[in-house]
């Protein structure tokens, strides 16, 4: 009977025990408190496993992100090379779109100020409000999220463009890539939106030059940025230090450099800062566990594995 191990970190490891169960009931599942031999183990399903421990599984076939990020694995510099596959789940898609789109219409529609007015009952309409085709939304990140949130806020008529690694000929709205392509994605941006994933190229990318680089005579009258991808990927002092000189005027993060984010953060208590406790999308085990199932499935049958990690880029 094939084994399968749940290296689970900071979740509660029994629903995804219970989904696992009932997807897999011929696979013996094995929790990190149990009492086993490390060599019977031929798959692991992991969360922020600790670096160092999957090493020690001789006979792993294939590692499973129960996310879709895999920054919280791949960062083990003893992790075992073998197949890394990471969750795609239209559902969990979705919900990052309805996340992204939550806070670009926050933005655009000047929340903040209705926020504070509703606060001193003040009946007071601020300026002209801009149509979404005269804002321009730029998404760092053309995968599966930033493409689904790109098509949801083109359809709601936003100017978008988008900025990946590597050149997408095959999307009809503006694209640019790589470095070459980021002044010009950034000189045409009112609203940030970061959906990418946490590499060594993109770490601390949403620092202060690229703030310095979003233009402010947008019909916004300034920038936003809104980070979903991961904490690791901005500095946080550079966007207070922006939101302070007016390069930015606004940011959603759902994301920190340190999770959860500090009580001593400044962030917290920014008007102009809406924080969400990374929670745009969240692994649901009742979804995710099936996904994970079908996946091995098809690897016991000779199958090959989708959503496959390449160690080289990172993600
Ligand atoms: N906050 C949350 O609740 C939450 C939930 C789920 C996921 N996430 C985050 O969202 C991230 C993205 O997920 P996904 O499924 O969309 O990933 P994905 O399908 O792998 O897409 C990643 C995108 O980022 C681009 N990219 C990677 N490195 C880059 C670089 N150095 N420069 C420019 N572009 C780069 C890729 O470019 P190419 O197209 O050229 O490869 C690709 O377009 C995850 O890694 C995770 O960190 C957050």
């Amino acid at each position: 009977m094939p084994s399968i191990l749940l290296a689970i970190h900071g979740w509660d490891v029994q629903p995804w025990m219970e989904q696992l169960k009932k997807a897999l009931p011929h696979f013996d599942l094995i929790q990190m408190h149990d009492d086993f031999s490390p060599d019977r183990i031929d798959y692991a399903v992991a969360w922020k496993p600790e670096a160092g421990y999957l090493a020690r599984f001789q006979n792993l076939k294939a590692i499973f992100s129960l996310g879709a990020g895999v920054d919280h694995i791949m960062h083990d510099p003893d992790l075992p090379k073998v197949p890394l596959a990471r969750v795609v789940d239209p559902s969990l898609t979705m919900q990052m779109t309805e996340w992204v789109v939550l806070q670009v219409l926050f933005h655009h529609r000047q929340m903040h100020l209705y926020f504070e007015q509703q606060k001193a009952k003040m009946w007071r309409d601020h300026r002209s409000q801009p149509s979404a085709a005269e804002v321009r939304v730029g998404v760092m990140g053309l995968g599966v999220l930033g493409q689904d949130a790109s098509r949801v806020l083109r359809a709601l008529g936003f100017d978008v463009a988008g900025w990946s690694r590597t050149a997408k000929t095959d999307l009809d709205f503006p694209c640019y890539a790589g470095i070459d392509g980021l002044d010009a994605f950034l000189g045409r941006t009112d609203i940030l939106v970061s959906l990418l994933p946490l590499t060594h190229e993109t770490r601390g990318l949403l620092n202060a030059q690229i703030f310095a680089k979003l233009p402010r005579d947008g019909r916004l009258g300034g920038a936003f940025l809104i980070n979903a991808g991961r904490g690791g990927l901005q500095v946080e002092a550079d966007i207070l230090a922006a939101l302070d000189r007016g390069e930015l005027l606004g940011a959603s993060l759902d994301v920190f450099e340190t999770e959860p984010l500090p009580l001593t953060s400044r962030l917290w208590s920014h008007p102009r800062v809406i924080v969400t406790p990374h929670n745009a999308a969240i692994s649901q085990p009742e979804r995710v566990a099936a996904l994970v199932a079908s996946q091995i499935t098809t690897l016991e049958s000779g199958g090959t594995l989708e959503h496959l990690v390449d160690y080289s880029r990172g993600y």
